[in-house]
């Protein structure tokens, strides 16, 4: 097991990194907290493959479970507000812990649970899925959705600890641990092209497995200093938004169904990368050097959006600021700059990558 700590000051917390760790998740959580119980927050899917063995790790902690449905569905007002009455039906107190057990749906909604239940309570973020272990466990951003749009409710609350286990990540859905590596692409080609070349050198998920500890240890890490020099999300933290702005249009453009996140952040970097191109801010040859890595780890990357399809979701991006929107792109594989423009000339960038050739 490997460990790092977030230093957020008197929010501190550790990620344990490891394989096997949720059969230790009762001795890791009492080295950190004595509650005098729990309320589990997890999905059908997890609960059905990882129930039984959380359990038996939870030992002597006394524990009542809330399954929920699988999907980005569950991650709503009604749900929220089901799990609210499940907390308080088992008089959890301010001294009681909230476990997230799941992906990052699970995460998303156990963490903004815990952060407003009596106006805030402790939870460990057992996160299940690659995109839940390497971002959205990390850092405390918890939300719902709306009917108006994805994460419109939410709160920053960090979690009191973080238990990586990887090993399961083996039961993921091969389209999840694809989607999950897009994260991981991302962070090599933001902050480290040593971790985009380990990679490159290791582009399927059966090559990559036997790295999974390190992997998810390094993306932490990244994670952690962005998180611990810009906790709010004002300034660094937009990095991390590295293909979400055409990835999030290519999603809404999908209605939510045809593509998972994973999949729109990968086509997104590369259309960023061409972006960056465009302008002669990033050398030719990333958006080749991203779209292959993507490829190799089974991302459709030969999916084409005309401009009209993604750039009217290009002018709701939630990252916009009055009429400035702020892109992330790539001086280089390895280092990701903010580069803010108008909406309008976002939009004539798309039509230029899009529909010019
Ligand atoms: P998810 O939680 O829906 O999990 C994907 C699927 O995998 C689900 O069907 C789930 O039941 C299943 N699953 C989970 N773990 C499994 C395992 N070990 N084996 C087999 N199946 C398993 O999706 P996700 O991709 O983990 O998370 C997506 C959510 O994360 C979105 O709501 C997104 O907004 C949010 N997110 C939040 C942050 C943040 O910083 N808070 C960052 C990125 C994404
Ligand atoms: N997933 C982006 C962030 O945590 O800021």
């Amino acid at each position: 097991m490997k460990t790092l700590t977030v230093g957020l000051g008197d929010r501190a917390y550790d990620i344990h990194i490891g394989t096997g760790l949720l059969d230790r998740t009762g001795a890791l959580i009492a080295a950190g907290a004595r509650p005098s119980k729990a309320v589990v927050l997890t999905d059908d899917n997890v609960w059905a493959l990882y129930g039984q063995r959380l359990e038996t790790a939870l030992g002597e902690l006394p524990h009542e479970t809330l399954v929920l449905p699988h999907g980005e569905q569950t991650k709503c007002a009604k749900q929220y507000a089901r799990c609210l009455s499940f907390c308080a039906a088992q008089n959890l107190t301010r001294s009681d812990l909230i476990i997230a057990f799941g992906g990052g749906v699970i995460g998303d909604l156990a963490g903004f649970v815990a952060a407003t239940y009596m106006r805030g309570v402790r939870f460990v973020q057992i996160p299940t899925t690659l995109l839940a272990q390497v971002d959205s466990s990390v850092g405390g951003k918890t939300a719902i959705d709306l009917p108006e749009g994805k994460n419109l409710v939410g709160a920053f609350w960090q979690p009191s600890l973080v238990i990586a286990d990887t090993a399961l990540l083996q039961t993921l859905p091969a389209r999840e641990q694809a989607g999950g590596m897009a994260e991981v692409i991302k962070y090599g080609a933001l902050f480290d092209e040593s971790l985009f070349a380990l990679l490159e050198a290791h582009p399927t998920w059966e090559t990559a497995t036997p790295l999974l500890d390190e992997i998810v240890y390094r993306c932490c890490d990244l994670k952690r200093q962005v998180v611990e020099q810009d906790e709010r999300d004002n300034g660094a933290r937009m990095l991390l938004n590295f293909g979400h702005t055409f990835g999030h249009a290519i999603e809404a453009h999908g209605r939510y169904t045809k593509y998972i996140h994973g999949e729109g952040v990968a086509l997104g970097m590369v259309l960023a990368a061409k972006v960056g191109i465009s302008q002669n801010l990033t050398p030719i040859g990333t958006d080749d050097r991203l779209e292959s890595l993507c490829d190799s780890f089974g991302l459709p990357m030969a999916d084409r959006f005309t401009a009209d399809q993604l750039t009217a979701h290009l002018q709701l991006d939630k990252k916009r600021d009055g009429k400035a929107l702020r892109l992330i792109l790539l001086h280089r594989i390895g280092d990701g700059f903010i580069h803010t423009l108008s909406v309008d000339e976002a939009v004539a960038l798309t039509e230029a990558i899009c529909d010019g050739d």
